[in-house]
C-alpha cells in the first residue's frame, strides 16, 4: 500500500461504487487523487472470469484505488459478429468485483461514452493493426484504440493492466500510448487457463461440454509447438505445422490464422533468433478462440 495513516479516504470503510456517468467517475478518482493514491485501471467488456479477476488483483498489489470499467463496445465489434449476444450480467460481475474489493465499477451507457456525432477516431496504422486479428475483424482495433483512449481520458490511472490471451491488443494499446504520450503505464498479465488448459475467455460460454473440451486441443498444440522449439527447430512454417496437425485432429475446428511474429511489432518472425509470439484464432462451433505463447531462447 502507498497510503499515509492519515489519509481523507479511509479505503476500509468505503463501499464500492457502480457509477454510470464521466462526471461522477471523474469526481472519485479525483477524491482518490488528491488523498495521494495510486489510481489502478482494469477495463473489461464485463462477463468476467479468473481471468479478469487476476487484472484486479494485480491491480490491488501495485495500487491504492481500483477502477473496473464494465462497458461492451460496440465500435469493436464487426456486421455479424457477437455484439448481441455478448454476455451482460452487471450484477453478478459487481458481486465478483466488490469481494475483492474493487473500489469503483464505472459502467457506462453506450450513449454516454458514444453520444450523437460523435465523431472522432483514434487508429494505430500499420501491421500491428492489420495483421493477425486485424485482418479478420476490420476495424476492431480502431474500436479498441478509440475506446481505451476514452477511458484512459476519463479514469486517467496511473496503471492500467491487460490479459497478455490478447496479445495484439496489448501490443497496439502500448503502440497508442507511446505514440500518443498517453501518461500510464501499461502492465501485461499473464493467461489465466481453465483445468484443460484452455484460455479464459468470456466466448469459452458459447460453447457445448464437448466444444470445451476439444478446445483444449488448441493450448495442448501450442505447447508442442514450444516442446519442438526447444528441442532445436527454429523455422516457423515447420514450427506452425505442429500446430495445424494437431487443430486438424478436430474435424469442425477451423483455423483462422496460426502466425509467428515478433512480440513487439507483430511482423512476421521466419527463423526464430531469440523470442517470438506464436499467436493463433481457431474457430471451435460459436466461438472463435485466440490464444498464444512466447518462445524464448531464455526458456531453453
Ligand atoms: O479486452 C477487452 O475486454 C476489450 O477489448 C477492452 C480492452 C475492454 C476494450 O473494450
Amino acid at each position: 500500500m502507498h497510503l499515509g495513516v492519515e489519509s481523507a479516504y479511509d479505503k476500509k470503510t468505503s463501499i464500492m461504487k457502480i457509477i454510470k456517468t464521466i462526471n461522477e467517475i471523474r469526481k472519485q478518482v479525483s477524491s482518490a487523487k488528491s488523498s495521494g493514491m495510486r489510481v489502478g485501471f482494469v477495463p473489461t467488456m464485463g462477463a468476467l472470469h479468473a481471468g479478469h479477476l487476476s487484472l484486479i488483483q494485480a491491480a490491488q498489489k501495485a495500487c491504492d484505488f481500483v477502477v473496473v470499467s464494465i462497458f461492451v463496445n460496440p465500435t469493436q465489434f464487426g456486421a455479424g459478429e457477437d455484439l448481441d449476444k455478448y454476455p451482460r450480467v452487471l450484477e453478478l460481475d459487481a458481486a465478483k468485483c466488490e469481494s475483492l474489493g474493487v473500489d469503483v465499477i464505472f459502467a457506462p451507457q453506450v450513449s454516454e461514452m458514444y453520444p450523437e456525432k460523435f465523431e472522432s477516431w483514434v487508429d494505430v496504422d500499420g501491421e500491428i493493426t492489420q495483421s493477425l486479428c486485424g485482418k479478420s475483424r476490420p476495424g476492431h482495433f480502431r474500436g479498441v484504440t478509440t475506446v481505451c483512449a476514452k477511458l484512459f481520458n476519463i479514469v486517467l490511472p496511473d496503471i492500467a493492466f491487460f490479459g497478455q490471451k490478447d496479445a495484439q491488443q496489448l501490443a497496439v494499446i502500448k503502440k497508442m500510448v507511446s505514440d500518443l504520450n498517453m501518461l500510464l503505464s501499461i502492465e501485461a498479465c499473464p493467461i489465466v487457463r481453465e483445468e484443460s488448459g484452455l484460455a479464459m475467455s468470456s466466448r469459452n460460454d458459447y460453447l457445448s461440454d464437448i466444444q470445451r473440451a476439444d478446445a483444449a486441443i488448441i493450448y495442448q498444440s501450442l505447447l508442442s509447438c514450444e516442446e519442438l522449439f526447444i528441442s532445436g527447430e527454429r523455422c516457423s512454417n515447420v514450427l506452425k505445422s505442429k500446430i495445424t496437425s494437431m487443430i486438424a485432429t478436430v474435424d469442425y475446428a477451423r483455423v483462422d490464422y496460426i502466425e509467428i511474429v515478433d512480440p513487439g511489432t507483430l511482423e512476421p518472425v521466419e527463423i526464430v533468433e531469440d523470442k517470438a509470439l506464436i499467436a493463433v484464432a481457431i474457430e471451435f462451433g460459436p466461438a472463435r478462440l485466440i490464444d498464444n505463447i512466447i518462445l524464448s531462447l531464455n526458456n531453453v
